[in-house]
């Protein structure tokens, strides 16, 4: 029997000497504050694409609307605030650590609301990253405002930068720009795509498993994975949640891994992975040139 080389993928994971929490070729989760883990050298220079929708330091008892009902907005211990300075320089250390991680050509999203955007926006000028884009993603079903005194949030900021100015980074610009984006009301058909996204909150079907308080749609996250990484490559996510970085990633065919502080939420991962995984990988056919390609 001829013995199976090593990828790339198992061979960082090996090198990382620690326990993963779950592990299946091409998804891997740790349970580990991220800071940890993005200090470990066997991962310097080896990821193509960092995903982070880090903390937003907003729950302050603030009060929302959710389904009709006034709800609290706190999300959880790990979004409480521990003032700007120290919320800051939490944003400013792991962004750094991300920088070490990424390949030459690796680029970076960052998500976030205004409560935190400010501070990763300048974390990321301060560490030499070059910024590519800011995207406003627009949820056109997002919850009101219930004080009447304020206009009702409704979109989130998304940044994407490159690890360095000089060495070109990957973007399937044919497929933003031909392929079928049925979901997205403000893209008009075989033109290039804006930086301006509409995208609804995750669906019920996305939350069957439970839900995590600040899910993102898996809309988004396939857009974001086929944008900017190829098959084959790593995607890592800091701060994994729900893992739904982690889904797109496995579903197109590219390798994840993602890192959370909570056991719930990695188990909540964990039954969404085993879905997507039988529900099979994907593959988009490149040279669409001129032709719509169903993508959702
Ligand atoms: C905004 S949520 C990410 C949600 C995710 N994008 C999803 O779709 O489910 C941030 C996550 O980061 C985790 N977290 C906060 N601080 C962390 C840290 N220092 N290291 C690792 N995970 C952390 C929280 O437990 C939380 O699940």
């Amino acid at each position: 029997m001829p013995t199976k080389t090593p990828s790339k993928f198992d061979t960082i994971n090996k090198k990382l000497r620690l326990k993963s929490y779950f592990s299946e070729p091409g998804f891997i989760l740790y349970k580990a504050d991220c800071i940890s883990i993005l200090k470990n050298k066997a991962l310097h220079g080896s990821i193509n694409m960092v995903f982070a929708d880090p903390p937003y330091n907003l729950s302050n008892n603030g009060i929302s609307v959710h389904a009709g009902k006034r709800v609290s907005v706190n999300k959880g211990d790990w979004d409480k605030s521990a003032g700007v300075e120290e919320d800051f320089n939490f944003h400013k250390q792991w962004i750094g650590l991300c920088k070490d991680v990424l390949t030459p050509a690796g680029t970076i999203w960052i998500s976030g609301t205004y409560h935190s955007i400010y501070a990763c926006g300048f974390s990321l000028q301060l560490h030499k990253f070059h910024l590519l884009n800011d995207i406003c993603w627009y949820k056109p079903n997002a919850a009101p405002n219930i004080s009447a005194r304020y206009f009702a949030a409704s979109h989130e900021t998304l940044l994407w930068a490159r690890r360095s100015k000089k060495v070109p980074h990957y973007f399937d610009y044919d497929l933003m720009k031909h392929g079928d984006w049925a979901d997205d009301r403000l893209k008009n058909p075989g033109k290039q795509m804006r930086s301006v996204w509409a995208i609804n909150t995750p669906k019920t079907e996305e939350k069957k498993f439970g839900k995590h308080p600040t899910q993102k749609p898996l809309n988004l996250l396939k857009r974001i994975i086929l944008a900017s990484t190829q098959e084959g490559d790593i995607v890592l996510d800091p701060f994994t949640g729900s893992s739904t970085t982690g889904l797109a990633t496995y579903e197109y065919n590219r390798n994840f891994i993602g890192i959370d502080k909570e056991e719930d939420f990695l188990e909540l991962s964990i039954k969404r992975f085993n879905e997507q995984r039988r529900k099979g990988r994907n593959t988009i056919k490149k040279k669409m040139k001129g032709k719509q390609t169903s993508i959702n």
